[in-house]
């Protein structure tokens, strides 16, 4: 297994064409290891997102390479892409996008269903909900668990595939300052534990305290000098 789990080399990232076209990310190049906490922050519209869906293969970007785990994810189909996101890739959003009709059980299992692993996934499913806290409440439907209760249902269905590298969107947005601490403890403790690499986009780079790195965008670009390895 190679340490560099993602290496971006290069990438630019243009919505649209002609007139209307617009350069969200250009001149990105970094590396991440194995187990690192990141953090990605700038203002808005600087182009966050659009590099977190570069990383998380949702979309392609319109020049360079991505490496996930040694693998040029440039040179696989659209099919073998999906499957490999599924496989190495985990997904926090700022909103849970829980799916209401189902328990909280069976919202966590939900990827091992689609990658046709479930041997053993019910009893990952509950160690892992043990673990951030939500054992009493498997069976409950996910509309009838709060918020913060609700992100760490979402932080949960991201590592039941065991992933390489999960990936967070503003995951703390939509929470109050109570809950917001406890899913960044939460977040920090399960990258310490499983030894996963965290990627994350905030607006709040203090309320994450110490962290790795810090890649700071500005107008598409990460900013000079300020790739940094921070404060440990
Ligand atoms: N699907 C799209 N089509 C066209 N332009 C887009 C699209 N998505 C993003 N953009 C543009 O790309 C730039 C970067 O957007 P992005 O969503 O990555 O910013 P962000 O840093 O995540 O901002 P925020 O903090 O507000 O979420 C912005 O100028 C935005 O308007
Ligand atoms: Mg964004």
């Amino acid at each position: 297994m190679p340490d560099s789990v993602l290496k971006i080399c290069n990438i630019e990232k243009i919505y649209g064409e002609g007139d209307t076209a617009v350069k969200a990310l250009q001149n990105i190049n970094f590396t991440v290891k194995r187990g690192e906490f990141i953090l990605i922050v700038g203002s808005s519209g600087s182009g966050k997102s659009t590099l977190l869906n570069m990383i998380g293969l949702l979309d392609r970007p319109t020049k360079g390479n991505i490496l996930v785990d040694g693998i040029d994810t440039s040179t696989l189909d659209d099919n073998h892409l999906s499957s490999f996101r599924n496989s190495k890739l985990g997904f926090i959003f700022q909103f849970s996008n829980l799916l209401s009709d189902l328990t909280v059980l069976e919202n966590v299992l939900l990827p091992r269903k689609i990658q046709g692993t479930m041997g053993g996934a019910i009893e990952e499913a509950r160690i892992l909900l043990k673990t951030v806290g939500l054992e009493t409440q498997m069976s409950k439907f996910a509309n009838k668990v709060s918020g913060g209760q609700a992100q760490r249902v979402a932080i949960t269905r991201a590592l039941i595939n065991k992933p390489t590298i999960v990936l967070a969107d503003e995951p703390t947005g939509n929470l109050d300052s109570i809950s917001a601490e406890t899913t960044v403890h939460l977040l920090k403790s399960l990258n310490r534990k499983l030894n996963q690499t965290f990627i994350i986009v905030t607006h709040d780079r203090p309320q994450f305290g110490e962290v790795d790195k810090i890649i700071t965008i500005k107008d598409g670009r990460i900013v000079e000098g300020e790739l940094e390895t921070s404060m440990i």
